[in-house]
């Protein structure tokens, strides 16, 4: 099809190559969390502990998409995008997270991904987003060594089975929120508030990262092979010498701990005597792979004040009063993604970017036909897109952008009040109505130019 030409002959923004997509993961879309033989996760685990999630909500049937795919992959046909991102549940292959595959569950993502490739779309799949199998949780999980061999394994199984047909496949989403919230915090599963086990998990979590991307590698070549990490800026509050040691400190332990022991096979400095207890000859070289692409995935920036009275030194400071902030409390910076982006590129050298999350929640209230006027969310992604933009024109090879999410869904501990989707979701009935910015991705990603979101309706 000819590309659409703007009137004042400007040349389209971006490239008919540049990929387009719309992100989502098991957990927090399929539901069905009971059906074919599917095995229970830490996040089945933690959402039925009560008061761990907001509302007592759980992702029992979530949007259903486990028998809804066919109509949610309709939405995704013609939404226009050439890419979908989605994860495996790890317990619905592997119901005890090893041995026995669940030939029903996996046959599951074997319709999927061709229900995607009939209709031009390119799946992205990603192997783990954070539903660890409870049976290896009972086996320590994420703090337990042997968790690299049990994660290689399920990443071996799954390609065999899909890797005729799926090429772009991510390892871990973000281990740096699973080892933080996970172990550390406990606001996450498998809610461990634990400084050895925050340790431990993080140095697992690198080296199963390391692990799966040089067997994976070695079993195939034109599998394209990358992970995902949440990094985000992070800026000192007050300009004393203890709240830049804050701010080093957080961004090490945010951003540092998995993208430098991937690309430089080190922890930060800051970090080492906490993380080292974990490491092991020779494990810091099988960390350090190549990548074929890096996924980065960016919502705000973190403010960092130093702070005597914790136990760590530091405090998460609020944005100003007259700061923009989305219904996560999280502010608005779309100039954040320019300069991560700029970061990024420093320190992975020629490795392709890929924007694999972006996105906001917002109290939008649908109107009687469910009809969502988003417009707040619109002019987020549309900020945020130029900045891709603006990075792509600094020199950062930036090659696709997906959004966070396709469909409102469940929003790990904050349950389903956090609605981040380009689709409306009524979870009584499971109507999916398109919202503003569905329509508004729908315009940028046919044009490949950024449309005012104020000129889409
Ligand atoms: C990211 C997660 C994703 C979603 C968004 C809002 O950190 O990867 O699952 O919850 O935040």
């Amino acid at each position: 099809m000819p590309r659409i030409v703007p009137p004042d002959d400007r040349p389209p923004e971006f490239p008919p190559e540049f990929v387009w997509g719309v992100s989502t993961a098991a957990y927090q879309i399929e539901g069905a969390a009971t059906s074919d033989g599917r095995g229970p996760s830490i996040w089945d685990t933690f959402s039925h502990t009560p008061g761990r999630v907001a509302n007592g909500d759980t992702g029992d049937v979530a949007c259903d998409h486990y028998h809804r795919w066919v109509d949610d992959l309709d939405l995704i046909q013609a939404l226009g995008v050439g890419a979908y991102r989605f994860s495996v549940s790890w317990s619905r292959w592997l119901p005890d997270g090893r041995g026995r595959v669940n030939r029903a569950g996996a046959s599951f993502y074997d319709r999927l991904v061709d229900g995607l490739l009939e209709r031009g779309v390119e799946p992205w799949l990603c192997l783990y987003h954070w539903d660890l199998p409870q049976a290896l949780q009972d086996e320590g999980g994420w703090a337990e060594r042997d968790v690299v061999d049990w994660f290689g394994d399920y990443a071996a199984s799954v390609m065999g089975a899909l890797g005729d047909r799926v090429a772009h496949v991510a390892m871990l989403n973000e281990p740096n929120v699973v080892g933080l919230m996970g172990h550390l915090l406990g606001i996450h599963a498998p809610g461990q508030t634990d400084l050895a086990a925050y340790a431990a998990a993080t140095h697992h979590l690198n080296l199963a990262t390391g692990s799966a991307l040089s067997r994976l590698r070695s079993e195939r070549s034109d599998w394209r092979l990358g992970t995902i990490l949440n990094l985000q800026p992070v800026v000192a509050e007050g300009d004393g010498e203890d709240d830049a040691a804050a701010s080093d400190l957080l961004d090490a332990a945010w951003n540092g701990n998995h993208l430098e022991p991937l690309v430089a096979g080190r922890y930060p400095a800051v970090m080492e005597a906490l993380i080292g207890t974990a490491v092991r000859d020779g494990d810091m070289e099988r960390i350090r792979q190549p990548l074929d692409w890096f996924g980065l995935n960016l919502y705000s920036q973190l403010r960092v004040a130093a702070d005597p009275a914790s136990l760590i030194g530091l405090r998460l400071v609020d944005p100003p009063d007259e700061a923009e902030t989305t219904a996560m409390g999280w502010e608005v910076a779309p100039e954040a993604l320019s300069r991560q982006l700029i970061d990024a590129k420093a320190r992975l050298g020629d490795v392709p970017i890929v924007v694999t999350e972006n996105g906001a929640a917002y109290r939008d209230r649908p109107g009687p036909d469910l009809e969502v006027d988003d417009l707040r969310r619109t002019r987020y992604l549309e900020r945020h897109v130029r900045e891709v933009e603006a990075a792509r024109a600094a020199g950062v090879d930036v090659r696709g952008y997906f959004v966070w999410s396709l469909l409102d869904n469940f929003e790990w501990h904050e349950g389903y009040a956090k609605r981040f989707g380009l689709v409306f979701v009524d979870y009584a009935t499971q109507r999916r109505v398109p919202k503003r910015s569905y329509r508004w991705y729908q315009r940028l990603v046919r044009d490949g130019v950024v449309p005012s979101s104020a000129d889409v309706a």
